[in-house]
């Protein structure tokens, strides 16, 4: 035989086969012991030495096509195989889907988002302000003196030494007087920072920060403002009290404390007449214009409301304390 007709010949048979089986046979067939091949290398042992060496190169040509055409076709018979497989494969369409689970708010976002619709509603206008802050603008404009202990490394988280990461939401109050005409009403929300750890503190937190500069702000809009926000927020029966305090960017200032259900006063709030220094700082006449700032401490109201005692619960992760809280406010 030719050397192409018994590959054509092989092919043929090859291709008729539907089973890894059978091709597995058909190897042996061809390629096995006493397999085709084999008997050909047999059958040309006496020939001369010419003869047999152009013989055995025609031999050895074959028996790798053919091995060729068997390896291929075992590949396509697994495909098929595999369609099949699939094909014949039932779908129970009623079968339940996966469940995924819906999270909820995190209680701090749910509380800021609480207090800017409140502070919306009486005209204020929401910003946003830098996390990594310079020292002018988290200190010095702020009127807080060089020798403030809050600037030391205990304190504040320093990048470099004009670069810090924020102490107090109360830069947002410099940058936005900086570039905006009074009247000015705004309120700020975000994350701060400071080097303090333990179940009252975290290294980050968050603050809410208010500001209002208008010609005739006084003393009595501060209050006003701040009780109807907290009656707004703990309900109209919740016990508050104002103390004198001290802030280096208001004077006169304030601490608001509110009657926890252990009959403790606990402090929420600071605020005060905006300092003439950090209008000057700003370029606003402090003659014509007058103001009120006030900060909170975001974490400190949740523990409040939801009676939680240890602040780091907030930022365990532990989906047994998030779940206690579900806000229906995603729309
Ligand atoms: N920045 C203050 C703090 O972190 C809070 C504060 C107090 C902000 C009085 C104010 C303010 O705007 O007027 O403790």
């Amino acid at each position: 035989m030719v050397y192409d007709d018994i590959v054509i010949i092989a092919k043929k048979e090859i291709y008729a086969i539907k089973s890894i089986n059978d091709l597995n046979i058909l190897k042996i067939k061809y390629l096995g012991k006493k397999g085709y091949i084999t008997t050909q290398f047999l059958l040309i042992k006496n020939l001369v030495k010419k003869e047999r060496i152009n013989k055995s190169i025609i031999i050895n040509k074959q028996k790798k096509q053919i091995k060729k055409i068997i390896e291929k076709r075992k590949k396509e018979i697994e495909l098929e195989k595999n369609d099949k497989k699939l094909l014949n494969q039932k779908i129970d369409i009623s079968l339940p889907g996966k469940y995924i689970k819906i999270g909820s708010e995190h209680p701090i976002k749910n509380i800021i988002s609480e207090i800017e619709k409140f502070f919306i509603k009486i005209g204020f206008e929401i910003v946003i302000g830098p996390e990594i802050e310079d020292v002018y603008h988290n200190f010095d404009a702020l009127n807080i003196p060089k020798y403030h202990p809050i600037r030391k490394e205990q304190d504040t988280f320093w990048l470099d030494k004009n670069v810090l990461l924020r102490t107090q939401t109360s830069n947002v109050q410099i940058r936005i007087m900086k570039k905006t005409k009074p009247p000015i009403r705004i309120l700020t929300s975000g994350k701060v920072y400071r080097n303090d750890y333990d179940s009252s503190h975290t290294p980050m937190f968050h603050q809410i920060e208010g500001l209002f500069i208008d010609k005739k702000v006084t003393f009595t809009d501060l209050k006003g403002i701040l009780i109807l926000f907290l009656n707004f927020f703990f309900g109209k029966k919740c016990k508050i009290r104002f103390r004198p305090s001290y802030f280096p960017f208001t004077e006169p200032s304030l601490e608001i404390d509110i009657l926890n259900k252990n009959k403790e006063w606990i402090e929420i709030l600071g605020a005060g007449m905006v300092h003439p220094n950090v209008l000057k700082n700003v370029k606003i006449n402090f003659i014509k214009y007058r103001g009120f700032a006030f900060g909170l401490g975001v974490e400190r109201l949740a523990m409040l409301r939801y009676n939680i005692h240890d602040i780091r619960s907030f930022y365990e992760n532990d989906i047994r304390f998030l779940k206690q809280f579900k806000f229906n406010n995603f729309i």
